[in-house]
């Protein structure tokens, strides 16, 4: 089942049109990497997600009720991160989420100890210090800690490893593959390396629209080129290799790239074997998620 679907949204401000008929299928218990450039639309399409703005057309389906702007009923199944998250910075992480907590009307027994454990998921459970002098990176995990409290059902986030360095990246990766146990994730981003580490599923958004969507898997494999990689311990060996095959490219100082349409896998395996050629590694060339998006973009 999908826990979000979109379709025909569209979103105008003033003669400027955003959105021209975004269609988005989200399924239940994805990593969703919802890809766009900047301006391409991806922080106005989570917003009427949320019923925070009005579109002009379209429907967008949540947990299998609709959303309707300015209603905050469908958001109960929903935690968001917002790009910029903002906190009363003179409380600690605990106090603000224990705040948050008692606002939705958790029970006390039950928050305290769900506070506990959201700190622990996000590595801020010894955290004492006041929010004001968290790092960027600290201010993002607490966010998904307070997008976590009540057992969401998608987890939305807006950008969320866009202004950090990688290690403050990898931290809110991991901490994204780890909730998947317990939620759908949805986040929009532009790194493209980022999509390709966590993500199950994807979408491009551009120019209004979803121009491609799916599997991860399922799209790199509908991209996969006949071309191998191989890669041998010694330099001199490539020579040898180039002379051998005249298909074959060098594309590196260790590396050739060669494709099946004159000399099959096995024959090279068969060729490096008998020339007993020191080889670390023979592997076939994937699309990388960046050119894919290029191709896409470019069209
Ligand atoms: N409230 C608004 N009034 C007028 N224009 C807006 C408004 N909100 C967004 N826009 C415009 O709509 C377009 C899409 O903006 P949006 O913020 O959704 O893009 P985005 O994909 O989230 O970009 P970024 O990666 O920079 O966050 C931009 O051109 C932006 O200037
Ligand atoms: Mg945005």
């Amino acid at each position: 089942m999908d826990i979000l679907q979109i379709t025909n949204l569209q979103k105008r401000f003033g003669d400027k049109v955003v959105l021209k008929g975004l269609n988005l299928s989200v399924p239940e218990q994805s990593i969703f990497g919802f890809i766009g450039k900047n301006g391409a639309g991806k922080t106005t399409t989570m917003k009427m997600v949320l019923g925070l703005m009005n579109p002009e057309e379209g429907e967008i389906v949540v947990a299998g009720e609709s959303v309707t702007y300015g209603q905050t009923k469908t958001n109960r199944h929903i935690g968001y991160l917002p790009d910029v998250p903002e906190y009363y910075s003179f409380m600690t992480p605990a106090e603000y989420l224990i705040f948050c907590g008692e606002i939705t009307g958790m029970k006390k027994e039950e928050l305290k100890a769900r506070v506990r454990e959201l700190l622990d998921l996000v590595g801020l459970g010894g955290e004492k210090h006041r929010i004001k002098g968290f790092s960027r990176g600290m201010k993002q995990r607490l966010g998904i800690a307070q997008a976590l409290l009540n057992h969401p059902k998608l987890l939305i986030c807006d950008e969320p490893t866009s202004a950090l360095d990688p290690v403050g990246r990898k931290e809110i990766l991991d901490i994204l593959l780890a909730v998947r146990e317990q939620t759908t994730v949805l986040f929009s981003t532009h790194i493209l390396s980022d999509v390709e580490k966590i993500c199950t599923d994807v979408a491009f958004l551009n120019d209004g629209v979803v121009t491609m969507q799916g599997r991860l898997a399922d799209i790199k494999a509908g991209y996969r080129t006949e071309k191998y990689l191989l890669e041998t311990e010694r330099e001199s060996d490539v020579a040898l290799l180039l002379e051998a095959c005249s298909d074959c490219k060098r594309i590196g100082q260790t590396q050739i790239e060669f494709s099946e349409k004159k000399h099959t896998l096995f024959e090279m395996v068969q060729y490096i074997t008998n020339q007993r050629i020191p080889v670390l590694k023979i592997e076939r060339m994937e699309p990388s998620l960046e050119s894919l998006f290029m191709e896409v973009v470019a069209k």
